[in-house]
């Protein structure tokens, strides 16, 4: 049996006990990359994933967290016994560096600063190490290719799937998509216009055909 361990959505980071900062991310990608791999022979799936609307996809051990230190928790946690990891999740990069315990009233607060500190980066703190995949995700306004490359070699990454938002195009939900495929030997395979479930088969295709 091959353990691939997925994470999608968003995360949620908590200012007070009713806002937080998060951002667009629906955990469509993620849940549909889950589902494909749970169709195959031999394979069973945990995905971790952050707040979204979607239905847990079926034969999949689901793990739903909120906030980046809880999914990076869960994901050391998991990662341990997993052949594959693709990280598809948009985790926040920042938190507040002190949520407050009771909300903070409007009264007084013409203009409000937040303090944000860094959150870990989950993928990084993974590491390369021999017998297991990664896979990680890179989105990108600008500079895809460069972007995307430094991401690989930075986060030691097997191969890496890099997307564009444009104005024009959003890569958030349901919807056909381009994405970027760059591996550890510099190939790259682009794909313009497919569905996520299709994207999702190919990149598992590339996932599989490794070294599990
Ligand atoms: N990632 C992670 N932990 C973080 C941030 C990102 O594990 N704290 C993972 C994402 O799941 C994705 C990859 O790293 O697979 C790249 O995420 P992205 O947000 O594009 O890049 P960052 O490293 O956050 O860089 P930047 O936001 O500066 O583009």
């Amino acid at each position: 049996m091959l353990t691939v361990l997925i994470t999608a959505g968003p995360t949620r980071e908590k200012i007070d006990p009713v806002r937080f900062i998060s951002n667009y991310s629906t955990g469509t990608f993620g849940y549909e990359i889950a589902r494909q791999a749970a169709k195959r022979r031999g394979v069973r799936v945990i995905l971790i994933s952050g707040p979204t609307t979607l239905p847990a996809p079926r034969h999949v051990r689901l793990i739903q967290v909120e906030s980046a230190k809880e999914m990076a928790g869960a994901v050391k946690r998991e990662a341990k016994r997993s052949d594959l990891v693709i990280m598809a999740a948009a985790v926040s990069d920042w938190r507040a560096r002190s949520p407050k315990k009771s909300k903070t009233k409007r009264r007084g607060h013409a203009h409000k600063t937040l303090e944000l500190v860094e959150n870990p980066d989950i993928l990084r703190s993974l590491g390369h190490r021999k017998g297991r995949v990664l896979v990680g995700f890179a989105l990108e306004t600008g500079n895809l290719e460069r972007n995307a490359l430094k991401k690989l070699k930075e986060k030691n990454l097997d191969f890496i799937v890099a997307n564009r938002l444009t104005p024009k195009k959003t890569v958030f939900g349901p919807g056909r998509t381009n994405i970027m495929m760059i591996d550890r030997s510099g190939d790259r395979t682009v794909l313009r216009g497919c569905t996520k479930k299709e994207l999702a088969k190919i990149i598992l295709d590339k996932a599989f055909n490794i070294n599990i």
